[in-house]
């Protein structure tokens, strides 16, 4: 198995976790939770990022707030700087704090945020620079609020489609998504020889679900770009999880795990199937904890 990179991940076991408001298209409320098997799903996600050779985390879940399942949402930490979240909606809007007291605790430089933001769910980093989605939550004002304490150029993306109401449900970032200073060496893994210079960024992502002029942008930026169907995008494929190598995605997404190992991916499926009730999926499970890289130009700060 080909290494990737080794992550450091955040994640919140779906004890609480029921459907209990709608918030997005995919919550009804109608259709009874099992949350045993959310648990049982979610257990197996862990394990799968362990046997990766991931570092997993977990925070506490909190009674009441049965969307907390979703780590990717708490907050964005990028080198080491923790950007709160700032939900949208009223129910979710203690998980901000809960989040961000995780990261005080364990001793990292955090930042309140002044605009409405959901974490890693609209904010993706990819390369030197950051994704980031607006259209149903995150307000463009954060973009430029993160752009400011990260000194990280932010590419706002304007999502249209209200399934694909995250960044995350409509972009994977398949490399790159643990970021680079400037100047960071590549380390010479044959792969690519030589190269110097921010590690190649690789995206995949599902075109409609963004504006015609955002899907422009997304074009010029990456002209090499994989494009998802709608097939993959309905089954929540794009809610996957990178390593650089590893690809852990919803197993429906069948046409897209293909695609993925075409292009030298391994992919690997696991069921999040009772996860997507709430409206994510394996991604959104995941808050990924980037450190100040060694070296980095980031440390002259
Ligand atoms: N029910 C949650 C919401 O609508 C789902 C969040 C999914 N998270 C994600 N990163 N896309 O806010």
């Amino acid at each position: 198995m080909r290494p990737g990179q080794p992550r450091h991940y955040l994640m919140c076991r779906p004890t609480y976790f029921t459907v209990s408001y709608e918030i997005n298209p995919w919550m009804d409320r109608r259709t009874p939770v099992d949350t045993p098997l959310a648990v049982a799903q979610w257990e197996r996600l862990r394990d799968a990022y362990r046997d990766l050779g991931h570092t997993v985390e977990t925070i506490d879940p909190v009674p009441g707030l049965p969307d907390m399942v979703y780590a990717a949402n708490g907050a964005t930490v990028v080198d080491g700087l923790v950007y709160s979240a700032r939900f949208t909606h009223p129910e979710r809007g203690p998980e901000g704090p809960a989040y961000l007291k995780w990261f005080a605790d364990h001793g990292y430089v955090t930042h309140l945020a002044e605009h409405v933001n959901e974490g890693e769910g609209d904010l993706l980093v990819a390369g030197d620079v950051v994704l980031a989605g607006t259209g149903f939550r995150t307000d463009r004002a954060a973009h430029a609020e993160a752009a400011a304490l990260w000194g990280r150029e932010v590419v706002t993306l304007e999502l249209v489609d209200p399934r694909f109401y995250h960044l995350d449900t409509a972009l994977t970032v398949l490399r790159g998504g643990s970021g680079s200073a400037p100047g960071t060496r590549v380390p010479d893994d044959g792969a690519h020889p030589g190269l110097t210079g921010p590690p190649p960024v690789d995206v995949v992502y599902y075109p409609p679900a963004f504006s015609p002029a955002t899907q422009e942008v997304l074009r010029e930026r990456y002209p090499d770009a994989l494009l998802a169907t709608e097939e993959d995008a309905v089954v929540l494929g794009l809610n996957a999880v990178s390593d650089g190598a590893h690809v852990v995605h919803a197993p429906r997404a069948e046409r897209l795990a293909a695609a993925l190992r075409e292009r030298g991916y391994e992919t690997l499926a696991v069921d999040t199937s009772e996860l997507l009730r709430g409206g994510g999926g394996a991604k959104c499970c995941t808050l990924e904890i980037r450190e100040l890289a060694a070296g980095s130009a980031a440390t002259s700060r």
